[in-house]
């Protein structure tokens, strides 16, 4: 029988322009598994944890990616998991991805690492596909190789580690509103304009430039998106004021994280972020919303074995 612990982190996807194919980890937030493989055959999941999930493990994302490592590894094995920490599921900061990561890093781990950092995060994406009924990777990447991730192609899947400045930060606020992401997914068109296209992939160049040279301006100017955001931001009552609030404090941009409906101010200060948290949190409490709130940094650590 062997034993392991991991833990992989929240993350945040699209930062801005870059939807479906850019995301970052976050330092500290993030799920524990603990993972057990024996002779035999079978999977069961236990969740430790006070935050529910489905008792049904057909529709728990870690089923998949254990059946898809089983499956391409060629390994046969009765596998056991244990929940032992959990982000909320829905709360926009890649809850779902950070369960598949623990687990795809966790098995390649297990079985003596025959799969690639590339295999992990496909295997990884399977939980994503069950999640939101679709194959994308700006949560699962980060979470299993930490840092800030572009994803240049699907077909096959080519994942690029970017620099990260030092101390970015990252103020997070998940007002608690349900918005899936498969609804979020739903709304958005299925074809995009030529003058909004060469506005995204203007900022998405603009932004991994700014990520390479440093260009603290030229990051928070290239964080924006004409795609998804006109049509997510329905769902966070005063999305525009606040946006305003937060950059008028200073913050590099404002986004939805993910699909939310949490949003996120990247800062590259700490002050400057701890400002931005205190005005998140204003802004919901004038409105009524609870909310979680937190101030983390940009990590350049994925998952990782703790036991
Ligand atoms: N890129 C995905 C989306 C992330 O925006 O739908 C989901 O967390």
């Amino acid at each position: 029988m062997k034993k392991i612990k991991v833990f992989a982190p929240a993350s945040i996807a699209n930062l801005g322009c870059g939807f479906d194919i850019m995301g970052l980890a976050l330092d500290e937030v993030g799920d524990v598994l603990e993972i057990t493989a024996e002779e035999g055959d079978g999977l069961s999941i236990v969740n430790d944890t006070p935050v529910p999930l489905p008792e049904d493990i057909e529709q728990n994302v870690i089923t998949p990616v254990i059946r898809k490592f089983l499956e391409i590894t060629g390994n046969k094995a009765k596998i056991s998991v244990r929940v032992c920490k959990k982000i909320y599921p829905g709360s926009g900061i890649g809850s779902s991805a950070a369960s598949s990561a623990a687990a795809a890093y966790g098995m390649n781990e297990l079985f003596g690492c025959p799969l690639s950092e590339e295999q992990v995060v496909e295997c990884a994406m399977e939980g994503e596909n069950l999640a939101s009924g679709g194959y994308h990777a700006d949560n699962a990447a980060p979470a299993v190789m930490g840092g800030i991730i572009l994803i240049r192609g699907y077909e096959p899947l080519d994942v690029i580690k970017l620099p990260v400045p030092g101390n970015f930060y990252c103020s997070v606020i998940h007002p608690i509103i349900m918005v899936s992401t498969k609804e979020a997914r739903s709304i958005l068109p299925k074809e995009v304009p030529m003058h909004k296209a060469v506005s995204q992939w203007g900022n998405v160049g603009g932004l991994v430039a700014g990520l390479y040279s440093g260009n603290i301006p030229l990051i928070g100017r290239a964080m924006k998106d004409v795609i998804a955001e006109p049509y997510r931001k329905q769902f966070i009552p005063g999305f525009d004021a606040l946006r305003e609030k937060l950059t008028e404090a200073g913050a590099l941009a404002m986004n939805i994280a993910g699909s939310g409906p949490s949003v996120f101010a990247l800062a590259d200060r700490g002050d400057i972020a701890e400002k931005a948290g205190e005005i998140m949190r204003e802004h919901f409490d004038a409105l009524g919303i609870e909310y979680e709130a937190f101030v983390v940094k940009v990590s350049n650590k994925g998952a990782k074995l703790i036991a």
